[in-house]
């Protein structure tokens, strides 16, 4: 519960700094000025091993990161899975990290970073998502995720898409945070909420 009230906390200062990078920027606009204040609240290193996990990351995937942070789903889905992975963000100072993170790995071969709004990337080419959004971002990347090819998987970190059915839904405790993450995996297309 604790953990619940810190992520919602942080992720209202994020929203907060995101509504004013959204008003001055364009996709892959690198003059918007930096959001000093955007918190982000990275999933922690052994939730991102077993969201892939349960996602069954193939070598022929091309994973899509929505709203990529740090880039670390990306980065670890291309070192141990070594699949095609993007990661999208509209925060500069996420794009700087992220990128950082992928030279460190040496998986600039695999993985590309691209400063976007995710309303407006097309999702056509992935065949896993992966979500840590909030409940009501998921929702709003429903169109786009229903114009998916059948058999794309995805798997959200901590807050589902509401109004379907996960296939799998686990919780796991992270050794990182003392705290137990859920996780969800629904599979295209997606089915309504029994
Ligand atoms: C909770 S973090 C998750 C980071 C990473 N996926 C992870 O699980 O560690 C959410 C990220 O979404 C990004 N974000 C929020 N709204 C976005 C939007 N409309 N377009 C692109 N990125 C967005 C934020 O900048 C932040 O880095």
């Amino acid at each position: 519960m604790l953990r619940f009230h810190f992520a919602a906390i942080a992720w209202s200062v994020t929203i907060v700094g995101l509504f004013t990078t959204v008003a001055h920027s364009t996709a892959d606009d690198r003059s918007v000025e930096p959001v000093e204040s955007a918190i982000t609240v990275p999933t922690p290193d052994d939730v991102v091993a077993k969201m892939l996990d349960l996602v069954k990351v193939k070598k022929d995937d091309v994973l899509y990161d929505l709203g990529c942070g740090d880039g670390r789903i990306v980065v670890a889905a291309a070192v141990k899975y070594r699949c095609r992975a993007v990661g999208f963000d509209i925060n500069p100072l996420k794009i700087d990290q992220s990128r950082e993170r992928v030279k460190q790995a040496g998986v600039q071969s695999l993985v590309r970073i691209e400063q976007k709004d995710i309303f407006k990337v097309d999702l056509a080419p992935a065949t896993v998502l992966t979500l840590y959004l909030l409940p009501e971002m998921n929702d709003q990347l429903v169109p786009q995720i229903q114009k998916m090819k059948a058999g794309t998987r995805i798997v959200c970190h901590d807050f589902p898409i509401e109004a379907f059915q996960p296939e799998q839904r686990i919780t796991i405790k992270s050794v990182e945070t003392d705290a137990p993450h859920e996780i969800f995996l629904y599979r295209l297309p997606l089915k309504p909420r029994k």
